[in-house]
C-alpha cells in the first residue's frame, strides 16, 4: 500500500497504516546503511532540495545522506549567503528553485505553516523538517524506530516527554505519532514550559520528574529552546536542572531499564546530565543512524508515489 499523502507536513492525522509502513521500510534501508556500499539506486534521477531557513546540524545532514544514498541528486539552500538578503520574498526564492525542475523540498523554516504554504506553491513533494513550534515529523518517527528497536514494541508503552514542551515542535509530533501508533504518552516540566489543555490530545500531565521516572518505559528528554526565549519561563537554568534534569542519581535510585531519548541539540547539565547524556540508559546516538534510514524510508515512499 502506497503513502496516503503525496507530502509529510507533520504526524497530526497521519493514519498509523502510514507510520507503520515508513517504519518497515526504514527497517529495510536501516539493513543497506550496514552494507559496505551504503547506495542504492532507488531515486536516480530525483532532485531534491534542502531548504534550510533555520540552523541545523542532524536533520540536514541526515536528508542529504538520505538521499545520497538513494542516488538522488540534493541541492543544499541556506538562508545566510542566499539572495533573502537582497529582499527576495520566499514564494520568489521557492519558484526560482522550483523553475530549476526539483522533484522534492524538504523545508526548515522558523514559521509554523511553511510547509503547508509551499504545498499551494509548488508541485513538489513537501517535508517537514522542522516547522516553528508546530512539527518535526521525521525527528518522531525516527524516535519512534529507535524505541521499536530498544524494546520490540511502540503499542503499550509508557512514554514521558519532558522538558520545554511549549517551544517544541519535537513534542507535538512525537504525541500525535506515538499516540497513532498505541502508547500512553504524558509530559513533564514545569507549569510555564507545558501549554494550557494539553490534555486534550490525550495526555497526561505530571511536574514531578521522579513520578516520571516511576511511571514510564522511556523519557524523551527535549532542550530548553533558548533560542525561543524559553529562558524566560524560569527562574534560572540551575534550577531547572535541579528540579528536572536527567541525572544517573536520580535514574538509578528507581533502578529500572528506563530508555532514554534527546533529539538534540543537547545541553549538557541543563536537561540532561553528561553522565546520562553518554550512559547506559541513553539511545542517543541510536536515533541519529536510525534517522537516516526513516529519511531514506520517507524519501523512498514520496519519491516512487503516483
Ligand atoms: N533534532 C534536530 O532537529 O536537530 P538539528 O536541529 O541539529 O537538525
Amino acid at each position: 500500500m502506497p503513502l496516503s499523502s503525496r507530502h509529510l507536513l507533520g504526524l497530526h492525522g497521519v493514519p498509523r497504516e502510514d507510520i507503520q509502513l515508513i517504519l518497515d521500510t526504514a527497517t529495510t534501508f536501516r539493513e543497506v546503511l550496514e552494507r559496505p556500499i551504503k547506495k542504492v539506486p532507488t531515486l536516480q534521477g530525483k532532485t531534491i532540495v534542502n531548504l534550510f531557513y533555520e540552523s541545523s546540524t542532524r536533520t540536514r545532514i541526515s536528508f542529504e545522506l538520505a538521499q545520497k544514498r538513494l542516488s538522488a541528486d540534493a541541492i543544499n539552500f541556506s538562508k545566510s549567503g542566499s539572495s533573502t538578503s537582497k529582499g527576495e520574498t520566499f514564494k520568489d526564492t521557492v519558484k526560482n528553485i522550483e523553475a530549476m525542475k526539483v522533484d522534492m523540498i524538504i523545508v526548515r523554516h522558523e514559521s509554523a505553516g511553511v510547509p503547508q504554504f509551499l504545498t499551494r506553491i509548488s508541485n513538489a513533494n513537501i517535508i517537514n523538517a522542522g516547522d516553528g513550534r508546530h512539527e518535526h515529523p521525521t525527528q518522531a518517527l525516527l524516535d519512534m524506530y529507535s524505541i521499536k528497536e530498544r524494546l520490540g514494541k511502540i503499542e503499550g508503552l509508557k512514554v514521558c516527554i519532558v522538558g520545554d514542551i511549549a517551544h517544541s515542535r519535537v513534542a507535538l509530533s512525537n504525541i500525535h505519532g506515538l499516540k497513532s501508533m498505541g502508547a500512553e504518552v504524558s509530559l513533564c516540566g514545569p507549569k510555564t514550559m507545558i501549554p494550557k489543555g494539553i490534555e486534550s490530545l490525550g495526555v497526561k500531565v505530571t511536574h514531578n520528574i521522579n513520578e516520571a521516572i516511576a511511571n514510564n518505559d522511556v523519557l524523551n528528554v527535549l532542550r530548553i529552546q533558548l533560542e525561543r526565549k524559553a529562558g524566560s519561563t524560569i527562574p534560572s537554568l540551575r534550577e531547572y536542572h535541579n528540579y528536572f534534569g536527567i541525572t544517573a542519581e536520580r535514574l538509578e535510585k528507581f533502578n529500572k531499564d528506563i530508555v532514554i531519548l534527546h533529539p538534540g541539540p543537547i545541553n549538557r547539565g541543563v536537561e540532561i546530565s553528561s553522565e546520562v547524556a553518554d550512559g547506559p540508559y541513553q539511545i542517543i546516538l541510536d536515533q541519529v543512524t536510525n534517522g537516516v534510514a526513516v529519511r531514506m524510508a520517507v524519501l523512498y515512499l514520496l519519491g516512487t508515489k503516483n
